[in-house]
């Protein structure tokens, strides 16, 4: 695994350029460091306005065997996943390679004592407990398609996605613990199933212990466990294969079905890993508050739930295929207070800490003192995911949680693009705070302008598109190709289009502006949302905003800012204008928000995004058709921001 790792910075220049002159024999080089079962004949095939992008054909692996499998003699007794319950109280859990490996063989049997078989979709709706890992893990190494669902989702939600998938088999819970509350998973799971006809089996996880009753067809994961071995053969997969379905909200419509293939997910993920959080498990490097244990591996923490895109890629996969130790944790950021990240930090002496600037937010809203009671001297890393970062954050976050020496990583990527496209590699490639910074080896991204044309200068700013493949692309979505074609490849001919705009500095540093979706016209000037918020976010007085549009009489558009303060500012009309300022001297006074509602919250998505759609039809004063606002993190605030909409 070393053979891929870079170093220093002209390691970085020398991968990067190697990545474009010879894209193939790059990838090859770093492709022969895993355990293949064959190898491929032919590293990429592609064509992008079909579109199809095939790695590493012929080849023949299982993504379990480079996870577990290959790690058992060296680092058999390593512990690879550390577990860290929703409650302080309860002891935390460790797996070795050895114990992990045992657990997913034996959950795999379980699997095919069920009838499930490679190519069959599981349907997966857990909780943050090591079976959901193990589950991912038993279905990769039977050949079986896992479909993860967020175990926040509504049962609506999650029938539509057994539905769209036809899973075969779905595992579950009695419950799941989240802070002080239990989610009944099980109910959830038995209204969701009344609509799903694929289902022939469901299976049990006992964790709550919540009064519940089994039907037909639904058995006890432990019970289960009891009839089979723990010795499973790794399924022979072509590197093209299904790996799995994960389901990802579309502007518009039902939710698009991800579909990641074996080979280049594998490579890829474990690739971006390895360099971006600079893992190491052998060796001391000098790096963040102070240099870590020598001779001892890294403790690595991202706190995303498996749910999601970041769960998979950087806290199953690219993780284990590097052979690391990662944490899981089960609760929320503020059980039993908001403290509790940073004494999970100090209790496993966490070395990289990887999360979402919404949480960041969130936790700089509370005292310094309950980050300053614990010990954080083991930080090396921080990264960040899943929106822009604002400058306020950012500093909040170097300053008290990395003390000014760890590298913090905002990593730019997508459900769709598996693994990190843009970030910086911590200590190795300069960080700078709001932006994403340069792409990872492999990573071809242009700037288009409205016409579509590139733009090669620097600075810049535009429309970001990738030019060219890599491995973890995904591959279509489940059951409709020509929406695949359709959102990501028919907007700029011959390349993929994530939706997201950016800027370039004059060094090539990328910074992520916001979605292309979210551009406002104001009397003719196109105006982001993203930095309007940013500009807002400035002010002392606010947490966080945001920002859309609604239909001006005279302007076309005007901009409707939601604003949260911070305990102890009022909403004053000097308060009100001191905000508009702020963003008149920001941008401009043509940036300024028509009208500014305090709220105490905004509607967001599990993963932590602004539900923008819903606030754009409140500002447009059309709340007819809110769509369904069940699978939002907080649907209750819905509610209060339309009673004092402006
Ligand atoms: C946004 C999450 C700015 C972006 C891995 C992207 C970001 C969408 C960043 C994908 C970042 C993600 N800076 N924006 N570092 N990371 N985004 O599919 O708009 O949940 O298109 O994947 O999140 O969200 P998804």
């Amino acid at each position: 695994m070393q053979r891929f790792q870079i170093n220093s910075y002209p390691e970085y220049e020398k991968a990067y350029k190697r990545s474009i002159e010879d894209p193939e024999g790059f990838w090859d080089e770093i492709a022969s460091s895993f355990v293949w079962k064959k190898k491929w004949t032919k590293t990429l095939e592609w064509d992008f306005t079909k579109p199809e992008v095939k790695w590493f054909q012929g080849g023949q692996l299982n993504i379990t065997e480079n996870c577990l499998d290959r790690h058992l003699e060296k680092r058999g007794n390593q512990t690879a996943l550390i577990f860290e319950p929703n409650s302080p109280n309860e002891p935390s859990q460790y797996f070795t390679y050895k114990a992990l490996h045992s657990k997913v063989c034996e959950f795999a049997n379980v699997l095919k004592a069920n009838h499930v078989k490679k190519g069959d979709r599981v349907c997966i709706y857990m909780p943050m407990v090591p079976e959901l890992a193990i589950a991912v893990l038993a279905c990769a190494r039977i050949g079986a398609v896992h479909s993860v669902v967020f175990a926040g989702f509504s049962s609506t939600a999650l029938s539509a996605r057994i539905n769209d998938a036809s899973c075969k088999l779905l595992l579950t819970a009695d419950g799941g613990f989240r802070g002080d509350k239990i989610t009944p998973l099980k109910a959830i799971a038995d209204e969701a199933l009344k609509s799903c006809p694929s289902i022939e089996k469901t299976i049990v996880l006992k964790r709550t212990d919540s009064d519940i009753t089994m039907e037909a067809n639904q058995v006890w994961w432990h019970d289960e466990i009891k009839k089979v071995d723990d010795y499973c053969p790794a399924e022979v997969m072509d590197a093209e294969d299904m790996l799995f379905i994960l389901y990802t909200s579309g502007s518009t419509g039902k939710p698009k079905g991800m579909v990641h293939t074996c080979g280049g997910y594998m490579v890829y993920t474990a690739y971006t890993f390895r360099n971006v959080f600079q893992y190491r498990s052998d060796k001391n490097v000098t790096l963040g508050r102070e240099a870590t244990r020598a001779g001892k591996h890294d403790v690595y923490w991202c706190t995303a739930d498996i749910g999601w895109i970041t769960g998979h890629s950087y806290i199953v996969y690219g993780p284990l295929a590097n052979g690391a130790t990662t944490l899981m944790f089960e609760g929320v950021p503020s059980y039993p207070d908001y403290g509790r990240f940073w004494e999970i930090c100090e209790k496993h002496k966490v070395n990289q800490f990887y999360t979402a600037p919404t949480a960041i937010r969130a936790l700089a809203k509370h005292p310094v003192s309950l980050v300053e009671k614990y010990d954080l001297k083991h930080l090396k890393v921080l990264g960040t995911v899943g929106e822009p970062i604002n400058e306020e954050a950012w500093n909040w976050y170097n300053d008290h949680i990395g003390n000014g020496k760890c590298p913090i990583v905002d990593t730019w990527w997508q459900t769709e693009t598996g693994g990190i496209m843009i970030s910086s590699l911590a200590g190795v490639t300069s960080d700078k705070a709001t932006f994403a910074t340069l792409p990872m080896p492999g990573i071809q991204p242009v700037l288009l302008d409205e016409n579509g044309e590139e733009i090669e200068s620097n600075p810049a700013e535009g429309i970001l598109a990738i030019k060219y493949p890599w491995p973890s692309l995904a591959r279509t979505i489940y059951g409709d190709h020509e929406r695949y074609r359709n959102v990501y490849f028919s907007a700029y001919k011959g390349k993929y289009f994530p939706g997201d705009g950016a800027l370039r500095d004059e060094s090539g540093n990328y910074r992520i502006t916001g979605r292309v979706d979210d551009v406002v016209i104001v009397s003719g000037h196109n105006l982001g949302t993203a930095p309007i918020e940013n500009a807002i976010n400035e002010h002392e007085a606010v947490v966080e905003s945001a920002v859309v549009g609604y239909p001006h009489d005279i302007k076309g558009n005007a901009l409707y800012a939601y604003v949260i303060l911070y305990d102890g500012f009022e909403a004053s009309d000097d308060l009100l204008q001191s905000i508009k300022q702020k963003v008149a001297d920001t941008i401009g006074p043509i940036a300024k928000p028509d009208k500014i509602q305090i709220t105490a919250g905004l509607p967001k998505t599990r993963s932590g995004k602004i539900m923008r759609r819903i606030l754009r039809k409140i500002a447009s004063k059309d709340t007819s058709n809110l769509g369904d606002t069940s699978t939002l993190l907080n649907p209750e605030v819905v509610n209060s921001i339309i009673e004092n909409s402006l």
